[in-house]
């Protein structure tokens, strides 16, 4: 039986901050951060647009009724949850109106909780094939004004439907993993924003990433002749293109030219709205469907799935949809074409509002922000979470 990912939604802030102007406002090239980083436009996320909210706004029109039925299973990756008991998966499912015969949860490995969930969630149809598990990957990636990370903070969310026959991408059962206690990037619970040790961070992205690849060739007999993309969890645009180099200085293939290409087109959004953390990786599959030119149904791709702290995954799957998958670009493209730009202090007054300390009762300013579910503000300790059209 094919498993895989049926539907794929994104969303992001109707936000931006320009990385040129940033740079300028830094002091810095402005091509360290467009070039030496790969990064052009970071996603601001206002106070009106949590986790919750913009995993509500990803996966709104994606669902169908019959869909919303027959999900018994919402699984909420993120590492900025809203919350310390109560999962963002229980929100989902009352916000978006799923069947409450569902288990619905929450679960945190740094940036590689979304692929848990898929993995997880592939589990459960094999076991229950004609159920659907809706999978939601969303964040906000903050490290600090003026801080080396400034410039690969980001955020928004991915929703992905989980059934068997899948649309989109038919994931194979094998998979390579390597988990490993270190101090590359944590979130301490009493800071809003994270710490990073960055460079540290990207040699041991591109040593897990060396690691589960070699594992997988050993393990299933494949080399990179199987493979007409490899695509990345990309925090910046450049580690994926850091840790492509890596593989083919030590290895060679007949589709080289073809994954270079394809690794291009997986960019594209990442590059425009930043680090999404659980959700890059698919961001990345998103863009790759979106706009490359040579992918057709039944070619393998192979995807590295990172979360620091650290664990790394390697698996693949089989292309279903044919590509490029156009009313995925069109709907992703509107939306960031929709977004306003705002000027550096802007962004700087809305990155000071994300962290203020909350009081218990808390109105936040949504009449800048269109999207269809908001968060209005907090009353009595309660999120409130607004439908507006
Ligand atoms: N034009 C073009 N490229 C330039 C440049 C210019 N004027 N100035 C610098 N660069 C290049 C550098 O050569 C470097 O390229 P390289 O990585 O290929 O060597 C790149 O820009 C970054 O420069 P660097 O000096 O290393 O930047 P930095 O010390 O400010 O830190 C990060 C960069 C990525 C480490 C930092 O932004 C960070 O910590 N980000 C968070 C990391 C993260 O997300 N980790 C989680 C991993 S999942």
């Amino acid at each position: 039986m094919n498993i895989g990912i049926d539907k794929i939604g994104f969303y992001t802030s109707p936000f931006f901050v320009d990385l040129s102007e940033l740079a300028n406002a830094r002091g810095v090239d402005p091509n360290k951060y467009l070039i030496g980083i790969g990064q052009k436009k970071q996603a601001v996320i206002p106070p009106s647009q949590d986790v919750v909210t913009m995993a509500a706004n990803a996966a709104d029109s994606m669902l169908s009724k019959e869909d919303k039925k027959k999900i018994d299973l919402i699984i909420f990756g993120t590492e900025t949850g809203v919350d310390n008991s109560k999962s963002a998966a229980i929100y989902i499912q009352s916000l978006l109106g799923i069947s409450n015969n569902a288990r619905a949860f929450e679960i945190k490995q740094a940036c590689y909780g979304g692929t848990a969930g898929v993995q997880m969630a592939i589990d459960h149809i094999r076991s229950h094939p004609d159920s659907k598990v809706l999978v939601l990957a969303a964040d906000i990636a903050r490290y600090g004004l003026k801080t080396p990370g400034e410039v690969t903070q980001g955020g928004g969310a991915i929703s992905m439907l989980i059934s068997k026959d899948p649309r989109i991408l038919a994931i194979n059962t094998s998979s390579t993993f390597f988990s490993k206690n270190i101090m590359d990037f944590w979130r301490p619970i009493q800071k809003k924003e994270a710490i990073v040790d960055g460079h540290y961070s990207t040699d041991i992205y591109i040593d897990f990433f060396l690691k589960t690849w070699s594992r997988y060739q050993k393990l299933y007999g494949q080399n990179l002749n199987n493979f007409k993309a490899i695509i990345f969890h990309l925090p910046f645009s450049k580690m994926g293109k850091k840790a492509l180099n890596a593989l083919f200085a030590k290895e060679s293939g007949q589709y080289d030219l073809e994954i270079k290409r394809n690794f291009d087109f997986s960019k594209i959004y990442s590059s425009l709205v930043g680090n999404l953390y659980t959700g890059s990786l698919y961001l990345s599959l998103v863009s790759l469907l979106a706009n490359s030119n040579s992918l057709k149904k039944g070619d393998q791709i192979g995807l590295f799935s990172y979360g620091s702290g650290a664990q790394g995954e390697f698996y693949t799957g089989k292309i279903q949809s044919s590509v490029p998958n156009l009313q995925l670009k069109n709907n992703v493209e509107s939306l960031l074409n929709s977004r306003t730009k705002l000027s550096v202090p802007n962004y700087e007054k809305i990155y000071r509002d994300g962290i203020r300390a909350d009081s218990e009762n808390i109105d936040y300013d949504i009449s800048s922000d269109h999207s269809k579910y908001v968060l209005s503000g907090r009353k009595q300790n309660q999120l409130k979470y607004l439908k507006q059209k």
